[in-house]
């Protein structure tokens, strides 16, 4: 039996509290391995950089396609066209250029306003509670994502609970196996009225151009190609789901981080524009989203680990971030460390399409932060309850004072 520490490869098992809470200890025996097989998930984790970075870029051995139907199954909010996540190219080199031509530098600078005013709101609804005390994901870092979202899509802001009660509820069907018949009811209505609601948005806007990311979608083209509605009605979904926990998590995790390392925090208050290292280091240090599915097309070598066609492979990019080969003192949060990139949007062509955006909020929100309470601090940052998902690393809720 291996072990490291006092973990052993038979308690590699990501479905545990234990892993959702601390899953570094568990990532180091990944790396010394460089692959495992998890027979709770039927699938085989690689952690080591190199191999993470390697399998993401190799799109003939390691293919996305199987993602929605992995994931989602049945309650697939699209399940007639090509997705961006759950293709490969040359399908997804399509689909990916014309989305690209709604995440261009004009538009995200075009959203700079309503996003400042979103947290001065927010920060504002925030000062109202008594006691100088909120709580950062319920009464922050929840509601921005998916207020910049509505923005960014041009959807009613009044909404904001619906697209994240909808997009919610659809994801919540990554555990379908284990749920009842109300519950698989409660997800197919989630993704008939998000379908309606979204599908409607864009027929307003195929009459009615305006500057938000679907007419971008309406109008993008190349050569005589451009997306189908269905198409532009999966994206606009998919952006819902990607861009909403992720950047929650991101901000949650950032000021758990600084008010656990009061010498950083000390640092970005002294200079607030080290804000962008801060938040790569962020990134870094616990990534959002811990780990990719992808399917082998072929058999794979990694190390000595020998993969079958047709399996599940995870990509950790939690695991790569702390691979001692590639960073100094990996477990530690240094927001002056040396610029050297991390894997938390992910690698190769499905690379986050959303990075920007997702940075543009953070920074943001913590320069705002840092003006209006410069103090702010997690009461108990030894006691969070972190999200229930290894594949998701983020506070559920996070008491704070300033
Ligand atoms: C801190 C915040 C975020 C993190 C950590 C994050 C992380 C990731 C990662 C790791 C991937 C690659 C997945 C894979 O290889 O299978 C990805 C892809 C993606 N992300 Fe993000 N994301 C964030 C924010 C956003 C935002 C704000 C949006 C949109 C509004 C977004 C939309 C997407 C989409 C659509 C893809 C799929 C791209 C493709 O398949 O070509 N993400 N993200």
């Amino acid at each position: 039996m291996s072990v490291t520490a006092e973990i052993s490869v038979e308690d590699f098992n990501p479905l545990k509290p234990e892993f959702f809470a601390n899953p570094y200890p568990y990532y180091k025996l990944l790396r010394q391995h460089r692959a495992l097989y998890v027979e709770a998930l039927d699938s085989w984790w690689v952690g080591r950089l190199e191999d993470v970075r390697t399998m993401s870029n190799d799109v003939v051995n390691f293919s996305h396609a199987k993602f929605q139907e992995f994931g989602l199954g049945e309650f697939d909010f699209a399940p007639n066209v090509d997705q961006l996540v759950a293709t490969d190219p040359p399908v997804h080199t399509r689909l990916r250029k014309l989305a690209n031509q709604g995440f261009t530098p004009k538009r995200l600078k075009l959203l700079d306003g309503d996003i400042q005013e979103r947290i001065a709101k927010l920060i504002d609804g925030a000062k109202s509670l008594p006691g100088r005390r909120f709580d950062f994901m319920h009464d922050f870092a929840d509601l921005l994502p998916v207020s910049v979202v509505a923005d960014l899509i041009g959807a009613d802001p009044q909404r904001c609970p619906d697209y994240r009660y909808w997009t919610r509820s659809i994801m919540s069907a990554s555990n379908r196996k284990t749920m009842t018949p109300e519950q698989h009811a409660e997800i197919r209505k989630s993704v008939a009225d998000a379908r309606a609601y979204f599908g409607s948005l864009i027929a307003h806007y195929k009459q009615n151009p305006a500057e938000n990311i679907i007419c971008d979608f309406i109008t993008a083209q190349d050569n005589d190609d451009r997306l189908s509605d269905e198409e532009i009605l999966a994206l606009v979904i998919l952006l819902m789901i990607g861009g909403d926990e992720t950047t929650g998590h991101l901000m949650g995790n950032l000021l758990t981080q600084l008010t656990m390392n009061p010498d950083q925090y000390e640092i970005l208050r002294a200079d607030p524009s080290r804000i962008g290292d801060a938040i790569d280091e962020s990134l870094r240090h616990w990534a959002p989203v811990q780990t990719a599915f992808m399917w082998t097309t072929n058999t794979v070598q990694i190390g000595d680990v020998s993969i079958p066609p047709d399996s599940t492979v995870v990509a950790v990019w939690g695991s790569a971030n702390h691979d001692p080969d590639h960073y100094a003192n990996p477990e530690k949060f240094d927001i002056t460390r040396k610029k050297q990139g991390h894997m938390s949007f992910g690698s190769g062509p499905h690379f986050c399409v959303g990075n920007m955006l997702a940075r543009q909020e953070a920074t943001k929100a913590f320069r705002m932060f840092l003006e209006e309470m410069p103090h702010l601090r997690v009461e108990a940052p030894e006691d969070i309850e972190w999200f229930p998902s290894f594949w998701m690393r983020g506070p559920k809720s996070l008491p704070v004072v300033y």
